[in-house]
């Protein structure tokens, strides 16, 4: 039977991912408009982007935080090229952006000590080869095949590499061990469901260190500078941006980040987000033709849940077109480069009301394709 109620939300995207709940373009903070972002004005409103950001994410005392330009791919690549090279490198992949780093880091850098460690879409690599000496190099959410680092017991506390997480998909859904982590990037669209502009670059002491001692044996374009005459270029963190970047995105991030303190800071992104998963979680439990792509319960994503639909790709697909045809859910087809499937955004931003009444709606869709 077809199911009567729509989700109120149908944006289940994994990014840009959907807006928060009550969000109101008309309602944002615009009076940087039309100026200078270097205007007394703009330098205080970009300032307060990289200190609120510190205080709602609780990062340790001496963390620094800055926007940097092109979105999460633009902070992930500015620390492996200002940063890589000093020692060998671990590199952990598992599913499209990880193996996309695999390959700057080996053909673009082509720095010789690499280790790879990578698995299929659906399990992690074995993270206890990591080698506390060894810089490390890993996404702390596989957002294309929706599996997860589980904790970062693997890190040693008293390493001599840095590690470079890329947590795009984690940043404000899931608890992330900052002391373990001395690059951590994100982007506004995912977690927040901000707007996709700018990237955001977490720096630990040490990888400020590193970025003062260790000049890398390559050219650097402008975009890509963190250190001048081998100091860090601290204007950047707090708020002097390496170019111009819009601040309407910006506007529209600090809405975002006060919808995270107004419910109750990260705690209470994560719960949203977990609620969300234990809602698909136990529909999965109850229908034997779909199941999670993340083989272990303790690495499944709560954000870009992906998930295994026991039908040919072509009726995952129309299953995924019907329900977009019916404004039940847009955009929950797997990653282009991912196994066959559905992916559905669990993010703070999504209500877990709405994934609530997508479910039936799956099995509606899956009964409807699966007999045409
Ligand atoms: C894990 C991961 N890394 C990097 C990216 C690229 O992010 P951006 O488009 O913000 O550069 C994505 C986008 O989905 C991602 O999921």
């Amino acid at each position: 039977m077809k199911p009567v109620e729509k989700p109120a939300n149908p944006n289940f995207s994994s990014g840009p991912c959907s807006k928060r709940p009550g969000y109101d373009v008309s309602r944002l903070d615009l009076e940087t408009l039309g100026r200078s972002h270097r205007s007394a004005l703009g330098k205080r409103v970009l300032a307060g982007v990289c200190d609120q950001t510190a205080e709602v994410l609780g990062l340790p005392e001496a963390y620094r935080v800055g926007v940097v330009p092109a979105s999460d791919t633009g902070a992930v690549e500015m620390a492996l090229w200002s940063l890589l090279g000093q020692r060998p490198v671990d590199v952990f992949a598992w599913e499209s952006f990880g193996k996309g780093w695999l390959v700057d880091i080996t053909q673009q850098l082509q720095l010789d000590e690499v280790n790879a460690y990578t698995a299929d879409y659906g399990q992690l690599p074995d993270l206890s080869q990591a080698n506390p000496a060894h810089d490390i190099v890993f996404t702390w959410n596989g957002t294309t095949s929706g599996v997860k680092v589980p904790d970062g017991d693997w890190i040693a506390d008293d390493r001599e590499g840095l590690t470079i997480c890329d947590a795009t998909s984690a940043v404000f859904a899931m608890e992330l061990p900052w002391e373990k982590l001395d690059v951590v990037t994100y982007s506004w669209q995912k977690v927040l469901g901000g707007e996709g502009a700018h990237g955001m670059l977490i720096l630990s002491p040490r990888a400020v260190e590193r970025l003062e001692t260790y000049a890398p044996p390559r050219p650097l374009p402008k975009i890509f500078r963190l250190t001048k005459n081998g100091k860090l270029i601290e204007g950047v963190f707090h708020g002097a941006t390496i170019n111009t970047p819009s601040m309407l995105c910006v506007a529209d991030y600090l809405d975002a980040l006060a919808w995270i303190r107004e419910i109750g800071g990260v705690p209470a992104a994560i719960a949203r987000s977990t609620e969300s998963l234990r809602i698909i979680s136990d529909f999965v439990a109850r229908h034997e033709w779909i199941g999670f792509l993340a083989a272990n319960e303790a690495e499944r994503s709560s954000t870009s849940v992906c998930l295994s639909v026991d039908l040919p790709g072509d009726r995952v697909k129309a299953m995924v077109a019907l329900l977009d045809a019916e404004g039940v859910a847009h955009d929950i087809g797997a990653y282009r480069d991912a196994p066959s499937g559905l992916r559905i955004w669990c993010g703070a931003t999504v209500e877990p009301a709405d994934v609530a009444r997508l479910m039936p709606w799956l099995k509606w869709a899956y009964e409807s394709v699966k007999t045409e």
